[in-house]
């Protein structure tokens, strides 16, 4: 069901910008390694990104992510989280982050970058919200994004989408949408 929501906002955004440039990164393929929370990434404050320690493909995602006009963040919703392979992800976006007096992006943020959080649970609209399911997504992604240099966030929770066709045309329509207006804003 994620997929077709990312997907649907690709062609969105394909359909204003045929020549918009998209990486699509699935963690399912690249595995992340788990932070092991040794503070290399720590050690340097002044760079917009600090070293990781672990050197595999979310180190070149997170230099990637301080880059992009617009950034996505796609999970279905598992046991009230994103699934445990994106939690991993997250964890591993410490590097973004500086610790002096308290914990803050390193990234200046631009309206100009934009941030998604998009989300698809089981349970439909609006208990998504309500049972606070996207909670933690969208807290953390929001946080995430914004260490980044995302300036803009827009969240997408999609409910109950597997319930039927019409439900699902409506998410893949909205994402589609939200596809086109994101590319209209550049
Ligand atoms: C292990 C597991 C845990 C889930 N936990 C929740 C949940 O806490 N709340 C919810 O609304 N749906 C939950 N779901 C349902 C999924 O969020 C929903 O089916 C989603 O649309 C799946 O997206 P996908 O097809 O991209 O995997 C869960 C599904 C699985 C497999």
């Amino acid at each position: 069901m994620t997929a077709t929501l990312t997907k649907s906002l690709e062609k969105g955004i394909k359909n204003v910008n045929p020549k918009a440039d998209i990486k699509t990164i699935m963690l399912l393929e690249q595995e992340p390694e788990y932070c092991k929370g040794c503070n290399t990434c720590q050690k340097e404050k002044k760079k917009s990104i600090g070293t990781c320690a672990i050197k595999d493909d979310v180190r070149k995602t997170l230099e990637n992510m301080t880059k992009y006009d617009v950034i996505v963040f796609a999970s279905p919703i598992y046991e009230f989280c994103v699934t445990a392979l994106m939690k991993k992800f997250y964890e591993r976006c410490l590097p973004l982050f500086k610790f002096e007096r308290g914990i803050s992006g390193r990234n200046k943020k631009s309206k100009k970058r934009i941030g998604v959080i998009m989300l698809s649970s089981g349970a439909p609209t609006p208990f998504n919200t309500i049972l606070r399911m996207s909670r933690y997504p969208v807290f953390v992604g929001k946080f995430i994004l914004k260490s980044a240099g995302c300036g803009s966030i827009k969240k997408f929770i999609a409910g109950a989408m597997e319930n039927n066709k019409k439900t699902k045309e409506k998410y893949a329509n909205k994402a589609y949408k939200l596809g086109q207006k994101i590319a209209n804003l550049f």
